[in-house]
């Protein structure tokens, strides 16, 4: 039996094609073999055929014994029959189309019914087309499906088993499918610096990983070109905060955007976002690990599609084993502000070492962007070498990796199972913990949370504290420490055992309204998750404390900034910057739940800035739901600070989002004027500001009243279109019936077009900055993205924003 090698030309041609020739993509090549098999099989809506144009008594066909279950994600009926090939063998399948080709090879080993040879025991080499996919492969016990992509440049394919010394080789079932040669880029840059192109068009790729964010898989039959997805349940780095969300109908196929081909609904309908919910800090990466042979080039493609409707701009880092692939990526700008369209980014990286591949997704760090990020999909493709090498050239490392594969793969079946015990799990600590604390308060910190310090401290999840760990933060509650003093009680500025630095609020004991109050605020932050929210860190109700320990805002209160201290004064453009993140702040809260949620204590002092004067909304203690839908108003009694309170809500008892934007109008005016909402040492008319600045508007002298009210610091360092549009809205929002005002929503649209016209001056001005010129643009470019994605501004239309540009430029240019 000396020389073994033979060619079959296979009469199959594609007219097994059969069923699925979906409208999307009708493949040229589409040949479908269940080798060793009497007869078709169909697999989902594919029919694979026999293989019995191999007669030779060297490739006998076998089976598995009906009893043997086959644990199959792919279909069980392609694994129940075998052909064993005992020596160098050949598969020629005629190509009329040159391109790019799936080839999948199944493999299953079983023992056969009619003898005792084990498939197990099998080890073979495959090659096709000049490259080794294949070398000295021994099959798990599982079964395994090789994808590779080969670009075919001749009129036939030919694949070749080859067995080992002693050896045999054996295949289940095989598929050679043309696909859209669009699939694979011509080239794509490495992560690594310097960034160059790497070429593919004369590469054969293997798939690696094919993973579907959002914990599910996708089958095959769910594919326009059959390939499996994986739900990246298993792949999930530990430590990771990750909420997994499902919204097909949201898939949203454009012209320029990715086809189905590139990934399929099942995959951009759901997707992996970082949980914002259960953790408040939340600036940090989501990670997902893959281990894969090292000493290889690797092809990874990240699938986006934004499938939850948000009203502000969704804005992430991506990184491959901590490199930047994309800092920064605005999805609604690289999808042109179309809801739910697809949107790819592809890398490749080269792998040594320990053979891992970490795929990332981070929070910005950009100013003004929530903290959110999503992924919808990942594939992982190892790259043929210079050599044509896919397999054998770390034969060392390659048992290796073929057995944690094969964990991977028992994992992956197992998936929702892991998620389950690991939500058994979390809730068992987060359970003990907290008895822990009961029991025995005396215990440290560190002892007391060992858990905490693994999965939660890296966000800060709002979690209860004992008190010793804030005495010792505190240091005793020393007087030095306190950052300020309110109705509620001291602010201490502390530092937690992981040298983290936070604000604890220390309520006055033995207040029953103060308890309440206490209460709504931990509810009310771990609730709500927003860039322009304070976050809750932790609290303690240890002794009847009342304490809460919120992220430390480093400049402290915007009315620390305005007046009455001797810090420096803001510019009008931060204090611009400053008004837009807190009404971003404020309409989050109005608008993410289906009941509003009402702050109804809206202030200067409730205004935090952090360490870039990035302003968060903070002190819920007073905020309440907003009326049902069938309402229209929240009846309570009333509370919030004197100078800011709703007239109408003051007179008629009634709450509603109106009243925060009434509140909101007079810190507006704060900022401009730079002086107290009452000032008692003023000369009358003007002791209260709000009443003061409608009296004025009441002559009908609001453009002389700017020049009387506003800060003297900021005169001639604003531009008057600018202040104009910011007089404007502020005036609305102090309207007496709510109905008159404006919406949050509104207010921040108006807002980012007053600090774009502020930027457009910069731009006027005889020397153009760099940095102004850019500031110009962030402007610009935040104003349209939130009113692309802010469908329910009332009255606001898109045409609206184009004209007032178009309008402020023609300002500029007198
Ligand atoms: C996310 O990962 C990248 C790369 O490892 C790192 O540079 C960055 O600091 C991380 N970000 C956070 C918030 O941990």
């Amino acid at each position: 039996m000396g020389f073994g090698g033979f060619g079959l030309l296979l009469f199959v041609m594609s007219t097994m094609c059969l069923i699925k020739c979906s409208l999307e993509f009708d493949p040229v090549a589409n040949y479908l073999l269940d080798c060793g098999s009497p007869r078709n099989t169909s697999v989902g809506d594919r029919v694979f055929v026999p293989d019995r144009f191999l007669s030779n008594p060297e490739q006998e066909p076998v089976s598995a014994p009906d009893s043997q279950t086959i644990p199959s994600a792919y279909g069980s009926s392609l694994y129940r029959t075998a052909r064993i090939l005992n020596r160098t063998s050949n598969f020629t399948f005629p190509i009329n189309q040159h391109g790019r080709h799936f080839v999948r090879l199944h493999f299953f080993p079983f023992v056969p019914n009619t003898q005792t040879r084990n498939l197990s025991s099998s080890k073979f080499s495959v090659s096709a087309h000049g490259f080794t996919l294949l070398k000295d492969f021994e099959p798990d016990s599982t079964p395994t499906v090789k994808e590779y992509t080969l670009n075919v440049t001749s009129d036939e394919l030919v694949i070749t088993f080859t067995p080992s010394v002693n050896s045999f080789a054996f295949i289940n079932a095989l598929e050679v499918i043309s696909h859209p040669d669009e699939l694979i880029p011509v080239s794509t840059e490495t992560v690594e610096l310097p960034k160059t192109l790497h070429g593919l068009t004369a590469r054969a790729l293997q798939t690696v990983a094919r993973i579907n964010m959002g914990n599910r898989s996708v089958s095959p039959d769910d594919d326009t070109l059959w390939r499996s997805w994986n739900s990246d349940g298993p792949f999930i780095k530990q430590n990771n905060f990750v909420q997994f969300v499902s919204n097909l109908s949201a898939v949203n196929y454009t012209e320029n955007g990715p086809s189905v081909d590139i990934a399929p609904i099942a995959v951009y309908g759901t997707l992996t976002k970082l949980d914002n919910e259960l953790n408040p800090g939340a600036i940090l990466n989501n990670t997902w690990s893959f281990n894969v042979d090292p000493g290889f080039s690797y092809f990874v493609r990240f699938h986006f599609c934004d499938i939850i409707h948000r009203p502000w701009e969704l804005v992430f880092n991506v990184y491959l084993n901590s490199m930047s692939v994309k800092k920064d990526l605005n999805l609604d700008h690289e999808t042109s502000n179309i809801q739910g369209a697809p949107y790819i980014l592809d890398a490749i990286t080269h792998v040594g070492g320990p053979g891992m591949i970490n795929v990332s997704i981070g929070t910005s760090n950009l100013n003004g962007v929530p903290p959110e990020s999503i992924l919808n999909g990942v594939e992982i493709m190892k790259i043929s070498d210079n050599k044509g090498n896919l397999d054998g050239t770390h034969s060392k490392t390659m048992s290796l990796t073929s057995r944690s594969k094969k964990k991977i793969w028992v994992i992956a079946v197992s998936a929702a199972g892991a998620l389950f015990i690991i939500g058994v799990l979390g809730l068992l600590i987060f359970v003990l913990s907290r008895r822990n604390i009961k029991k025995a308060s005396n215990v440290g910190l560190v002892e007391q949370y060992p858990d905490e310090s693994t999965i939660f401290s890296k966000s800060k999840v709002g979690y209860r504290f004992p008190l010793h760990a804030i005495q010792e933060a505190t240091d005793r509650f020393s007087e030095s420490l306190v950052i300020g003093i309110g109705g509620f009680g001291k602010v201490y500025k502390g530092t937690l055992f992981d040298s983290t630095i936070v604000a604890v609020k220390r309520g006055a004991p033995q207040s029953h309204q103060g308890l309440a109050e206490f209460q709504t605020e931990i509810e009310m932050l771990s609730q709500f998750r927003h860039r322009h929210l304070v976050s809750l860190i932790g609290y303690c109700d240890e002794r009847n404390e009342m304490i809460i320990i919120y992220e430390y805002m480093q400049n402290g209160t915007l009315k620390n900034h305005l007046y009455g201290s001797d810090l420096p004064k803001l510019s009008w453009r931060q204090r611009l910057e400053i008004c837009i993140g807190s009404a971003k702040g404020l309409h989050y809260l109005h608008t993410s739940s289906a009941k509003a949620i009402i702050h109804r204590d809206v202030k200067s002092a409730n205004i935090l800035l952090d360490e870039n004067f990035m302003a968060k909304v903070a002190d819920f203690g007073l905020s309440k739901n907003g009326p049902e839908l069938d309402q229209t108003h929240v009846s309570t009694a009333v509370k919030g600070s004197f100078g800011y309170l709703d007239p109408e809500y003051m007179t008629r008892q009634q709450l509603t989002e109106k009243s925060d934007v009434y509140s909101f109008g007079v810190v507006m005016f704060e900022v401009l004027c730079g002086r107290p909402v009452i000032d008692p040492s003023r000369p009358r008319g003007s002791v209260s500001l709000v009443e003061w600045v409608k009296e004025l508007k009441g002559k009908g002298e609001l453009e002389k009243i700017v020049e009387k009210i506003v800060d003297p610091y900021l005169v001639g360092k604003m531009k008057v279109e600018s202040l104009k549009k910011f007089v404007e809205i502020g005036d609305k929002c102090l309207a007496d019936e709510g109905v008159d005002r404006p919406t949050m929503g509104d207010v921040l649209w108006n807002l980012e077009y007053a600090l774009q016209l502020e930027g457009v001056e910069m731009k006027n001005g005889q020397t153009v900055s760099e940095s102004g010129k850019s500031q110009v643009e962030n402007g610009v470019s935040s104003t349209m993205l939130s009113e692309g994605s802010m469908g329910d501004l009332d009255g606001v239309s898109m045409s609206r924003v184009f004209s007032e540009m178009v309008k402020g430029d023609k300002h500029d240019m007198r």
